[in-house]
């Protein structure tokens, strides 16, 4: 079987956590680095933390310390209110772990990985792409050498979904609107799996209670989980909460589980509207727009959340495909 090599760029998070343990046990993934950026919680706990879940699912890729600011904007508060307190819904934490994080910094590894694997690296990113644009800064001849980029951030209003930092914008590119500007105008294929997806695959109190009856693995979401479970409860009254950043990890594995648009993207990188993505209007075909050079994207409209669900089920319990 050919793997799929990924590298994996993350700020866990609750949600990042469940997306990294769906890429340790999918047999199609080979998990070459894991790259780490502030966002769900402060740059030193996010590392320690996917330090930690390095010791517990047991992979071997390297962690690497990355971005602790966006390029441009001030940065903001953790959202400790849906991650807790320490990123992983406040579950109790050792003092240390064993693994330590790697000697480079995470925007070099993704220019090593690339340039030592050209055109076979999928880089899968589930939080603000500061590292990204980083890397693309300092070697810009990395962009055409990627094979994909999959990333979860964005909202286009699709399926009635929209922000969930501010009415129209995503907690990802919000975080670093000018990295996220740079990602989505590069040289290499890029897909964005955003809001309008990931809020409609919902992973239900009996679907999570049943995956912790399968194992260690489902018990540890089940545990990790707790509190972002209660968040979306009481915020938006959901029984459950939305699969943000494993909707990414899917869309890389199965693409035929999604609906996708092609349309050049940029960002809102000021003022009130700042954060929100903007795909070209269809027949829309001006050269001299806002989105003049921009490469297309492609945009998830639309998805099969039952086969999200399945993947997720499957991979944990040992029938990953
Ligand atoms: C995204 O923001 C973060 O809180 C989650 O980990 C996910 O990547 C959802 O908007
Ligand atoms: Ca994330």
């Amino acid at each position: 079987m050919t793997k799929m090599k990924v590298l994996f760029d993350t700020d866990p998070g609750v949600d990042d956590a469940m997306a990294l343990l769906l890429l340790a046990r999918h047999p199609r993934i080979a998990l070459l680095g894991v790259t780490t950026v502030f966002g769900n919680a402060s740059l030193d706990q996010v590392v320690f933390n996917a330090l930690y879940l390095k010791d517990q699912y047991g992979f071997s890729a390297p962690v690497a310390r990355g971005a602790g600011l966006p390029l441009v904007v001030a940065p903001g508060e953790p959202p400790a209110f849906v991650h807790g307190d320490n990123g992983l819904g406040d579950i109790p934490l050792p003092v240390r772990n064993v693994a330590r994080a790697d000697m480079i910094p995470a925007h070099q590894l993704i220019i090593k990985l690339v340039r030592a694997h050209p055109h076979e690296i999928t880089i899968i990113a589930v939080g603000r792409m500061t590292n990204l644009a980083q890397a693309l800064a300092e070697d810009p001849g990395i962009a055409p050498l990627v094979k994909q980029v999959v990333i979860m951030g964005g909202a286009f209003g699709y399926n009635g979904h929209c922000g969930n930092v501010t009415a129209v914008a995503e907690a990802n590119i919000i975080g670093d609107p000018h990295a996220a500007n740079l990602v989505l105008a590069a040289d290499w294929p890029v897909a964005m799996v955003g809001l309008d997806v990931t809020m409609e695959t919902v992973m239900s109190d009996q679907y999570l209670s049943d995956l912790a009856t399968t194992g260690d693995d489902g018990t540890f979401v089940r545990k990790v989980s707790h509190g972002y479970q209660d968040f979306h409860r009481k915020t938006i009254n959901l029984d459950g909460f939305p699969v943000h950043d494993s909707s990414a990890v899917a869309y890389a594995l199965h693409p035929e589980f999604f609906e996708t648009i092609d349309r050049p993207v940029r960002v809102i990188d000021h003022g009130d509207s700042i954060g929100q993505t903007l795909a070209k209007p269809e027949g829309h075909d001006a050269e001299s727009c806002d989105w003049a050079g921009r490469p297309k994207i492609r945009v998830c409209r639309g998805v099969d959340s039952e086969a999200v669900l399945n993947l997720y089920r499957q991979t944990l319990t040992g029938r990953g495909v």
